[in-house]
């Protein structure tokens, strides 16, 4: 075990590193952190900062030293880096699951050999071969690159077999693998985030259901909008996903809920995840924290949901009217990252709203009006 005035590390100083941080923090550990840029989210409620790149052997080496156990807050960790955290017996995480995560094919093949739903997909090595692929798989379709893919980044959707030869020039850059989904119209997409421990504990947290704007996550509603068998079925898959390949530590799993009540896996991600973020106000157990009890050796929390939640992320362009908006936060929680620069599109916080139930946190949402100028248009 892991204990408390022990040192966890952590690669990557954005919001994700900064909220284990503090839940860590708050359980009596020291945190370090690595990252290029000076004053990060986590940096600065780290104890330890560690400035330098990712792939830096040095600084690599050195957050290994100072560190009792090193998590990681992306998918994206180099393979060099993981290997020499992984060497100095500070990962217990793992490298496969990083490996998987890291490439779209690896992770439906993995998901495929544990038995889940994947959308039909092939992998696409040239303009020809997408345009075969788009016969069988019809229009609309999405090209993907393989890896780096974020917020709806490195996606292409094809409208029609005209646009195919387009999207390839789009993403297709030598060296860079990419594939092709059938598109799922899906009724909802949804996101089951699973917990593992070295003991081999499993726990899983409600089903949330996820409303994207632009590629990127909107609102997460808890507890999701689905039937009760449906909720099962997404549950079951999940772990049934983390325990075939032995999971250690967080894993989100994101899902497209279809009218036919058909659930396929969309994405992975290693890690706490934006759409478990509700967690924070509405459980008995946050997603960060129940990270930190998993990779600590602790025993896992049975997660209890105790209200229904709404989470609106805020943006750098809500910014200024969530903090305008305080006054009213008597059943909304308010989380700021403390990024600087508050840049259209830039994830700077989120606000979970609670309520009796999830009718009541929606309208709360619309008197709130932090995100007004689309807020009808996901009623
Ligand atoms: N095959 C698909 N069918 C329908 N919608 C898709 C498909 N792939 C992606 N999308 C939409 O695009 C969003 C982003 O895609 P995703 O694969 O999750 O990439 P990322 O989150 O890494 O940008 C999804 O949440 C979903 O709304
Ligand atoms: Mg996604």
């Amino acid at each position: 075990m892991i204990t408390p005035g022990q040192t966890i590390g952590i690669l990557g100083g954005g919001q994700l590193g900064r909220m284990m941080a503090l839940e860590s923090k708050a359980m009596g550990y020291q945190i370090a952190v690595l990252e290029p840029v000076a004053g990060s989210p986590t940096a600065q409620v780290a104890d330890i900062e560690i400035v330098g790149a990712y792939n830096d052997e040095e600084a690599v080496k050195q957050l290994a030293a100072v560190s009792d156990v090193v998590t990681f807050e992306f998918e994206n960790v180099d393979a060099n880096t993981a290997t020499i955290l992984q060497e100095a017996g500070k990962l217990p995480q793992g490298i496969t699951l990083l490996k998987t995560t890291q490439h779209r094919l690896r992770e439906k093949e993995a998901l495929e050999e544990a038995g889940l739903t994947v959308a039909p997909y092939k992998a696409i090595t040239s303009a020809d071969e997408l345009a075969a692929a788009i016969d069988v798989l019809g229009t609309p379709a999405v090209l993907k690159t393989c890896r780096g893919g974020y917020d709806g980044k490195g996606q292409y959707v094809i409208h029609s077999k005209e646009e195919s030869d387009q999207a390839f020039q789009e993403l297709y850059r030598e060296g860079v693998e990419l594939v092709v989904e059938g598109f799922v119209s899906f009724e909802k997409e949804i996101s089951v985030i699973v917990t593992r421990n070295l003991k081999g504990e499993l726990q899983t947290f409600p089903v949330a259901e996820n409303i994207h704007e632009d590629n990127i996550l909107k609102r997460t509603i808890v507890p999701a909008r689905i039937s009760v068998d449906a909720k099962k079925r997404a549950v079951q898959m999940a772990e049934a996903f983390a325990k075939s390949i032995e999971l250690v530590g967080t894993l989100a799993v994101e899902m497209f809920y279809t009218t036919s009540g058909e659930i396929y896996v969309n994405e992975l991600a290693p890690r706490p995840h934006n759409s478990g973020h509700y967690t924070m106000d509405s459980c008995n157990v946050s997603q960060f924290g129940q990270h930190v009890r998993a990779i600590c050796d602790w025993p896992l929390v049975k997660p209890k949901l105790y209200h229904p939640v709404i989470m609106d992320n805020i943006l750098g362009e809500h910014v200024e009217i969530a903090i305008k908006m305080i006054p009213e936060f008597t059943d909304a929680f308010l989380h700021l990252y403390g990024k600087s620069e508050a840049r259209p599109g830039r994830k700077m916080g989120h606000l979970n709203i609670t309520a009796p139930t999830v009718e009541e946190a929606l309208e709360r949402s619309l008197q709130l009006h932090i995100r007004t100028h689309t807020m009808e248009a996901t009623q």
